[in-house]
């Protein structure tokens, strides 16, 4: 197999239910990564088993972007629904969280005729080529692969806890934003710009949430040179953050958006982008996929949408999320490792620093931990340099939830023993 896949814990898969995976070894391990962000309805959800089987025994396949199947539209209908903006819409199917942003770029492209994109530093929106070229989380995903696409220019993320201009917020003055109007003014033009990408809360470079005044300020901006703004909620779509989508936290209504990873709810891929009928107004021909929105994908996909309705998902994941935001917080005051702890619903991280005062990054002690959870039972992942992810499915229990963060608790504190 390919040595370019990451593989960064030691876990042999065999079989999982709710939040748990036992491994080929016998050991059941409480995943507190929903498989990477994806089964936000947990492993095996019973009810996403029947819709894949009832759906498998009546047709599993047909050229959903040359002829037509119900489910398709269905599904489209329920995510026009569900996103925000009170404007028609139209939805494209592909099959990842890369082809969903794939689309906005070169939909945003179509659509302005303009060749210039912004995007942010410490972005992750996959690893096709355009995608990697609007992503600049880590220079090992670039290496050797240049050419990239052109006209891509990253801004500063708003990271508060690591102020790209030494700042602190609030009283800040948001430099990083107005490194933007400044880069306009001396850089590029702005009527060559067709969208600004941002991921509402940075996932992959460990779970950054900007501050409540930045994204209105953005949004500003993009009305006033008619920028498209695109937002990547593949990671933190469909609930995760205690909102539908997280950009409700801000309150800004993205002019596309793009979704993946739990869509389906892992029963099968798909990635999807929702935008106004208006900006999706491409010719036929212009882009599809033979597998974009397939029907196995989409009778999954329904299925999970009527689960985080019943279940109540959303409201759900803002409460535990509280619940689990304040435990770790806790956990912090007794800890020396522990610089940030921060979250939205059940997307949480805690960023571990070696020392309070010159936030210099715990890199190894952050690894230890992850491995020293995966000895105790328990899978958390890294993001960005020192920081662990922590996103549960939505589905968890209190008890489970509470048990796991105990378990994370006794890993750092057995770290914390040995350095
Ligand atoms: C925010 C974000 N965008 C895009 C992607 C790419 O998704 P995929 O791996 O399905 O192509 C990811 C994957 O981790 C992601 O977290």
């Amino acid at each position: 197999m390919s040595p370019s896949y990451t593989r960064t814990e030691p876990i042999v898969a065999k079989e999982g239910w709710g939040c748990y995976v036992r491994d080929v070894d016998g050991n059941v391990l409480l995943d507190l990564t929903s498989g990477m962000f994806v089964l936000n309805y947990g492993y095996s959800h019973p009810k996403l088993i029947r819709a894949v089987e009832r759906q498998a025994t009546k047709l599993t396949h047909f050229a959903g972007t040359d002829f037509y199947y119900e489910a398709q539209v269905e599904l489209a209908e329920r995510l026009v629904a569900i996103t925000p903006g009170k404007f028609a819409k139209r939805v494209y199917f592909g099959n990842s969280g890369a082809e969903s942003v794939e689309a906005a770029f070169k939909c945003a492209r179509w659509h302005t005729r303009r060749p210039r994109m912004i995007a942010y530093t410490g972005a992750f929106h996959g690893r096709t080529f355009g995608a990697m070229s609007l992503s600049s989380m880590n220079a090992l995903h670039h290496r050797y692969f240049a050419p990239l696409v052109p006209g891509v220019s990253f801004m500063p993320y708003p990271y508060c806890y690591r102020c790209p201009f030494g700042q602190s917020y609030p009283g800040c003055d948001f430099l990083c934003f107005e490194f933007i109007r400044e880069y306009i003014q001396k850089v590029i033009p702005p009527e060559e710009v067709a969208a600004v990408i941002t991921e509402p809360i940075q996932g992959g470079s460990g779970y950054i949430i900007p501050p409540p005044e930045y994204y209105p300020m953005l949004k500003e901006l993009c009305e006033k040179h008619d920028w498209l703004f695109i937002a990547d909620e593949i990671q933190t779509g469909l609930g995760r953050t205690g909102e539908m989508f997280a950009m409700k936290h801000w309150k800004v209504v993205p002019d596309i958006v793009c979704i993946a990873k739990a869509l389906a709810g892992g029963m099968a891929p798909i990635g999807a982008t929702i935008t106004s009928a208006k900006i999706m107004d491409w010719e036929p021909g212009a882009h599809a996929s033979t597998f974009g929105g397939n029907l196995i994908a989409c009778a999954a996909a329904l299925e999970g949408l009527n689960i985080l309705e019943k279940q109540k998902l959303v409201h759900r994941a803002a409460e535990l999320g509280k619940l689990a935001l304040k435990r770790l917080q806790e956990l912090a005051e007794g800890s020396r490792f522990i610089g940030e702890v921060r979250g939205k619903g059940l997307l949480l991280a805690v960023e571990m620093i070696k020392d309070g005062r010159t936030k210099e990054r715990a890199i190894k002690e952050r690894n230890a931990v992850v491995r020293e959870a995966l000895n105790r039972g328990l899978i958390v992942f890294r993001g960005g340099r020192s920081v662990i992810r922590i996103a549960p499915p939505l589905t968890i229990n209190r008890r489970e939830l509470e048990l796991g963060l105990d378990i994370f608790g006794e890993a750092l504190r057995e770290v914390e023993r040995k350095c």
